[in-house]
């Protein structure tokens, strides 16, 4: 039997155990009733052989490479503010990885009607490992032609896609995961945030000075400083107590505030949110049932049960105290969750403590001394200490509790549903921009995330560049990192540098720690060069807006690896600092020191559109193979491919205050950079930005 090329893209489900539902694939195919043997199968989980020339693509939020092989992942949502090359995971858990040999053809025997892929010869299969809990991937780690992925519980929901190509296996997961979340346009704009904006004052004098720099700005967010003692859906009264009327302000100046939510609620007699929580059963339970204390920022803390399916409803409904008070955005942060100490572990550390206290601190006091303080927060004892009552698992009460840690991949994932589920009922029409720290696939439909705690680092630039494509495989669209780095002392270079390669991620943040330099752009001398490259997002949000819908509603990816288009060149397969966006551009940003310029590799023939000051400098076009292309700071190189034309915006002040946010922008007369004898019509997507009106074939014009 011949088999097209349709009935080749193939969806298969197994189940391992007893799974517990994640709630990742929304519309399950049947349980396939052929045999599993893609992989070995294990005691503790799978093993396949891999080719030399076998890449192996995915596992979203993590350390390192595009390319996976040659370490030990581990899927377990993590507070990692270190995102050093030794660690094993940060703070998403997306299970997903593609296999995918240089060979595209596939080796197909029929069986029972359908394909068998025989492993070690198929050409590109994606695996989604679909399970709550621990996951370790060794890929190529303990031996180098080996993946291997192991589960502390062998139970899981297994999905094998195979495909002619990594792409093909990506379209499908994603349509068996459902669409990515869609943010409203206005968050595509520029976002300045801090920890330590500490009064609505200095949120007024942020705004004012961004704007007379002359620097657009379409929102500010509010870091955990305007709560009253951190304490959620609260409002400093004291140096926030004007905050209708700081919110009217803004909405005038078109500026968005963004109030982040915590996943720990403080425990105060009096507090509502705390009482009712309380009172109801809402909190995440010890083992003898008792509330679990945890310490977060306002010190003591419940967690809210966000696997309770009521606990999930009445915590969601809480964030309309700040949307009934103008709100149209929110971060949720610390749901891994973060946990400083637990009460029950702080006793016995200080105990402990007493008992060293008396004694002469050796080499192994001394280390035991120092390791309890520091193993405090996020200890795994911990995560075995406490308990969700998870509705998905049993529909009996009482066999339906759940230790944390085995579905620990699980609460910001829920925490965020919460909120977006709250949002479709409180406001059915309007798109509220949503964004999470910790994830696993399935959140993908209900928000965003940003890329965590990352640090004023070259090398975190360069992770950051190497993370968009795996994201995007797993559903995350909606996605960028805090610009010019959370943790460390920024430099007016490394600023720059970060801002060239933020003007072209969906979510475009500037955000630094307490205690850090100071980095809103307007306190560097570079305005110039910094105006420049801020007007160059506002004119590319045409294009960026339009390639971000379709990646939305298509189920495809808006950043791609270059092996991903070429895959039958070497050279571009082995790329990863640079990226394909859209169909028709290609980036290469500058992620090194003191560089005013970087080799590029032209998997084709491609074109130099630069960009100075938001204006085209100079075209240059590029042969296939290896160049040297000069990048002075503040020059913004963009590569179109032959035969392609991207839309840009135009501005008609070309002063210094040429558009202050998205709104300013005119996404109807634009301007069109074409490369090639014969250039292909560009699809253009543009919608009204802020209903959820999105369909490709309303709103699809092919310029
Ligand atoms: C966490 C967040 C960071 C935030 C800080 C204070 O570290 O990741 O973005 O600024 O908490 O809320």
């Amino acid at each position: 039997m011949n088999l097209n090329k349709e009935e080749k893209l193939v969806v298969k489900r197994y189940c391992f155990g007893t799974p517990v539902e994640t709630g990742a694939v929304p519309v399950k195919p049947e349980i396939s009733r052929e045999t599993f043997m893609e992989m070995e199968i294990m005691q503790d989980g799978f093993s396949v052989h891999m080719e030399p020339e076998e890449m192996v693509y995915g596992l979203g939020e993590t350390v390192r490479g595009i390319n996976k092989r040659g370490w030990l992942y581990e899927s377990y949502c993590a507070d990692e503010p270190e995102h050093r090359e030794d660690k094993h995971s940060l703070y998403g858990a997306h299970n997903f990885i593609i296999m995918s040999g240089k060979n595209q053809t596939q080796e197909t025997t029929e069986m029972s009607g359908s394909v068998q892929y025989v492993t070690g010869k198929r050409s590109t299969t994606g695996f989604f490992f679909d399970t709550p809990g621990r996951v370790i991937f060794d890929i190529g780690y303990t031996q180098s032609d080996r993946f291997t992925v192991t589960f502390e519980d062998f139970s899981l929901e297994l999905y094998v896609i195979a495909g002619d190509s990594p792409e093909q296996v990506v379209r499908e997961f994603r349509a068996l995961i459902g669409r990515s979340y869609i943010p409203p346009r206005w968050a595509f704009g520029y976002g300045q945030c801090r920890w330590s904006y500490l009064s609505s004052e200095e949120v007024r004098e942020v705004v004012k000075k961004q704007r007379e720099a002359g620097f657009p700005m379409d929102s500010l967010y509010l870091d955990i400083d305007y709560m009253e003692q951190f304490k959620d859906f609260t409002i400093n009264e004291k140096s926030f107590g004007d905050f209708d009327a700081l919110v009217a302000e803004m909405k005038k100046e078109k500026i968005h505030l963004v109030p982040i939510i915590d996943a720990g609620v403080k425990i105060e007699e009096g507090y509502d949110v705390y009482e009712e929580g309380k009172e109801q059963g809402y909190f995440c339970k010890d083992e003898n049932g008792e509330d679990f204390v945890v310490g977060v920022w306002p010190g003591k803390c419940h967690f809210p049960d966000m696997l309770n399916e009521n606990a999930r409803k009445w915590f969601g409904r809480k964030y309309h105290r700040l949307l009934d008070r103008g709100i149209d955005g929110f971060w949720n942060d610390m749901n891994e969750p973060a946990i400083f100490y637990s009460e029950k572990n702080l006793k016995k550390i200080f105990k402990r403590l007493e008992e060293l206290k008396k004694e002469n601190l050796d080499v192994n006091t001394y280390f035991e001394m120092t390791g309890l303080v520091a193993g405090a927060s996020n200890n795994l004892e911990d995560h075995k200490s406490f308990y969700h009552h998870y509705s998905a698992v049993s529909e009996d009460n009482a066999v339906n509790k759940i230790r944390h840690d085995k579905v620990h991949n699980l609460f910001g994932y829920y925490m965020t549903r919460a909120a977006a589920e709250a949002f479709e009922e409180l406001c059915p029409k309007k798109r509220i921009l949503l964004f999470s720290r910790a994830s696993y696939i399935g959140m993908h439909r209900y928000g965003g995330i940003w890329q965590g705690d990352n640090m004023s680092w070259w090398s975190h630039l360069l992770l950051n560049i190497k993370m968009m494509p795996s994201l995007n495989m797993c559903g995350f669209l909606y996605t960028g990192a805090d610009l010019g780095g959370f943790g460390a002392d920024v430099t007016e270079e490394l600023l720059i540098r970060f801002l060239s390669f933020g003007i072209f991620t969906p979510l475009m943040r500037n955000h630094s720690a307490l205690g850090t330099r100071r980095q809103e752009l307007y306190l560097f001398e570079k305005k110039k060069e910094i105006r420049g490259i801020l007007k160059m997002r506002y004119r590319l949000l045409p294009y960026l807006y339009s390639e971000f819908m379709k990646a939305a509603l298509r189920g495809t990816m808006m950043f791609r690896p270059l092996g991903f288009v070429y895959g039958e060149d070497d050279i571009a397969r082995e790329t990863e600092d640079q990226l394909l966006l859209g169909e028709e551009i290609m980036i290469a940003p500058v992620y090194e020191q003191n560089r005013t310029g970087r080799p590029v590799w032209f998997p084709d023939r491609m074109q130099l559109l630069r960009f100075r000051d938001g204006e085209l400098l100079e075209k240059e076009i590029f042969e296939k193979g290896y160049a040297y292309v000069s990048m002075p700071l503040g020059d913004i190189c963009i590569f179109l491919r032959e035969g392609r034309k991207i839309p840009l915006a135009v501005f008609e002040d070309a002063g210094d205050n040429f558009v202050r946010n998205t709104e300013d922008v005119d996404y109807q007369n634009l301007e069109m950079y074409g490369f090639g004898e014969s250039v292909a019509a560009y699809e253009y997507y543009m919608d009204d930005g802020e209903t959820k009106e999105f369909s490709l074939e309303k709103n699809i014009t092919i310029l």
